[in-house]
């Protein structure tokens, strides 16, 4: 009999998500919460359904992506809230990628808000609160003992362009411009560093082709207002076939 798997432990609780075990060593649970947080959980609040609507989001671009040869954790949804991952040590880096400038690159180095830049960038951000998630080399990476080997921050690299080719020409066709992105990786057990946590209108930045509205975090961030809306607008462009 196929059986449902059902959550046990409560393994650990993100500002996102809440990660639970299952009678599966190598599966584990994410559950979408509704919570909101922005500059390092400095600012707080709370939008009923919103993890839903990124847990359908994040699946969908999960299968999209395994379709076109990019290993990820991502197993499948449970129902709403709630999707099967294979169990993975995250590496501590936030694999950022940018089309557009914006957000904290057009803060840190002064770039215009809306440049498109001339190539795609991808940054390497430490992912640790308690320091704010400072920007990263690949240095710093073997210096920090994050990953000693050149190859696999190569791997990162070019998985995150590889991404990012996908999710462009996809959000294209749909009147959407990515403009940046987060991602994060893990290692499954037989050592593989697989594609892992969200993809979803927190962790990416969507503008509107013809207008320029953003349909992502940055409603919250700059208390835009309309968030939900915002987030069943990417996924009903999403669905569009
Ligand atoms: P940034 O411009 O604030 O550095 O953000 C770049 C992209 O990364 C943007 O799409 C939002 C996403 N992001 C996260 O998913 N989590 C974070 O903690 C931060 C700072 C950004």
């Amino acid at each position: 009999m196929n059986q449902s798997p059902q959550k046990q432990s409560l393994l650990y609780e993100g500002k996102g998500k809440k990660l639970f075990a299952t009678t599966d060593e190598g599966q584990v649970i994410a559950e979408f919460k509704d919570d909101l947080t922005a500059f390092n959980a400095q600012k707080r609040s709370s939008e009923s359904g919103k993890g839903a609507l990124n847990c359908v989001i994040s699946s969908l671009l999960f299968e999209l992506l395994g379709k076109h040869g990019i290993k990820s954790h991502y197993i499948k949804m449970l129902d709403e809230n709630n999707m099967l991952c294979q169990k993975v040590q995250i590496i501590p880096i936030e694999v950022v990628v940018r089309n557009i400038a914006t957000g904290s690159l057009s803060k840190r180095l002064g770039i215009e808000d809306g440049v498109v830049l001339p190539f795609t960038l991808v940054e390497f951000y430490y992912k640790d609160d308690a320091l704010g998630d400072p920007i990263i080399n690949d240095e710093h990476c073997k210096i920090l003992g994050i990953i000693n080997d050149e190859r696999d921050l190569e791997h990162l690299r070019q998985e995150a362009r590889k991404i990012n080719d996908i999710l462009r020409a996809f959000f294209d066709d749909r009147g959407l411009k990515l403009v940046d992105f987060k991602l994060e990786f893990g290692r499954n057990a037989q050592g593989e560093i697989i594609l892992a946590d969200e993809i979803s209108p927190d962790s990416c930045r969507f503008w509107d082709k013809q207008t320029n509205k953003k349909l992502d975090k940055d409603r919250f961030r700059q208390d835009l207002g309309d968030l939900k809306s915002a987030y069943a607008e990417v996924l009903q462009r999403i669905q569009t076939p």
